[in-house]
């Protein structure tokens, strides 16, 4: 089975009087490193796939299997500690902590997997600084640009080296220079751990630089592998 298995996957949404049906009967396998790119127009469910994927939310019917664990069926404490293991996840509005600096946040992933203090604020630092954030790094969230908001949060997702790494639109936020600069970290990094980068987009140089790429359309997922 491959890494990441839909299987029959159905998504529904009810509101008052009105069913939406956003994800319609996936059954595919996603490759098992490298980085996918999920494109589609906005409110086709991108966000609603990646969440499934991440446990966030649970289908309407149909199963996500991750190495062979069917993740709606894990108990909370289970699924927990799955994610914790093996999934990075930026959503579309990201979340940093107010209280702490810029460094802390970043170093944060790291520091409660374990790691020694000064090793997971070396790194830190290392990561911001490809971001080119060197200059912020005291400063705290609330004392950010959204883009700079965002690149901070794409450092926290990704500093762990999770196996399976989900970016909800990494560079929405962002203009197109420094957009490819972030893919440009991403590659590397991929490349360097060679794990699975699951990202939604509309970006083009991270939809060029993906090694597959899937399109959402009417609640069906299309393969269209350019590599
Ligand atoms: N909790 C919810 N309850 C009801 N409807 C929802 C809910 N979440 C999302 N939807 C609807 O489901 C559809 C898919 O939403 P989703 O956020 O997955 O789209 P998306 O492809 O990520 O869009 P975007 O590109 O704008 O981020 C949208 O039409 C949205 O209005
Ligand atoms: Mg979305």
């Amino acid at each position: 089975m491959p890494k990441i298995f839909f299987d029959s996957l159905s998504k529904f949404y009810r509101t008052t009087g009105k069913t939406i049906k956003v994800l319609d009967s996936i059954t595919m396998g996603f490759p098992e490193r490298g980085i996918i790119v999920i494109a589609g127009k906005s409110g086709v469910g991108k966000t609603t796939l990646i969440q499934i994927i991440a446990g966030l939310i649970k289908p309407s019917f149909g199963s996500v299997f991750i190495d062979g664990v069917e993740i709606s069926r894990l108990a909370a404490y289970e699924l927990a500690w799955f994610r914790r293991k093996k999934i990075g996840f930026k959503p579309q509005t990201p979340v940093l902590i107010n209280q702490l600096s810029v460094l802390e946040n970043v170093a944060l992933p790291l520091l409660l997997n374990y790691v020694d203090r000064d090793m997971a604020y070396k790194a830190a630092k290392e990561l911001l600084e490809e971001f080119e954030l060197s200059e912020r790094i005291y400063h705290k969230p609330t004392q950010l640009s959204g883009g700079e908001y965002e690149r901070v949060s794409v450092a926290q997702t990704i500093i762990g080296n999770p196996p399976i790494v989900i970016l909800d639109e990494p560079t929405a936020h962002l203009d197109l220079e420094t957009s490819k600069k972030v893919a440009n970290i991403i590659r590397r990094k991929q490349r360097e751990i060679d794990n699975l980068y699951i990202i939604t987009t509309i970006e083009e140089s991270l939809i060029e630089d993906a090694d597959s790429i899937f399109y959402l359309i009417n609640g069906k997922l299309y393969d269209k592998s350019f590599k």
